[in-house]
């Protein structure tokens, strides 16, 4: 479990919009998109599109979809599943969580049942 990584003040995300987290930060292997939907919970995923190079923290965000910016496969952002193709692997999720004003990204938790 752990603390996790401190990616943002609680209102530094404007719903509808993601913060992407290198993998530095991180210490994964890919970049982390830490997306605000516009449904008011925050939820991660490897921000590179499985499909090709794409950046899903610049992707279209809508409730608990994400939509890539390049060819529009979506993926689901509670769990990674890909839902439509061309992309057909699914992305990776992490657990994201708002606490004390801060929103905290926990690199490789499945999201699970944490609060969102
Ligand atoms: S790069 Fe994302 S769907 Fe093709």
């Amino acid at each position: 479990m752990g603390e996790g990584i401190r990616v943002a003040a609680a209102d530094e995300i404007d719903e509808g919009t993601a913060l992407k987290v290198d993998a530095e930060v991180a210490g994964t292997s890919d970049d982390i998109a830490v997306f605000h939907s516009d449904n008011g919970s925050y939820y991660a995923l490897d921000d590179t599109c499985t499909h090709e190079e794409a950046s899903l923290s610049e992707g279209w965000i809508e409730d608990t979809e994400v939509e890539c910016p390049i060819h529009s496969a979506r993926f689901c952002l509670r769990t990674g599943e890909a839902l439509c193709l061309p992309a057909m692997v699914n992305a990776k999720a992490h657990r994201v969580e708002v606490r004390d004003d801060g929103i905290y990204l926990h690199p490789g938790e499945a999201p699970g049942e944490a609060p969102e």
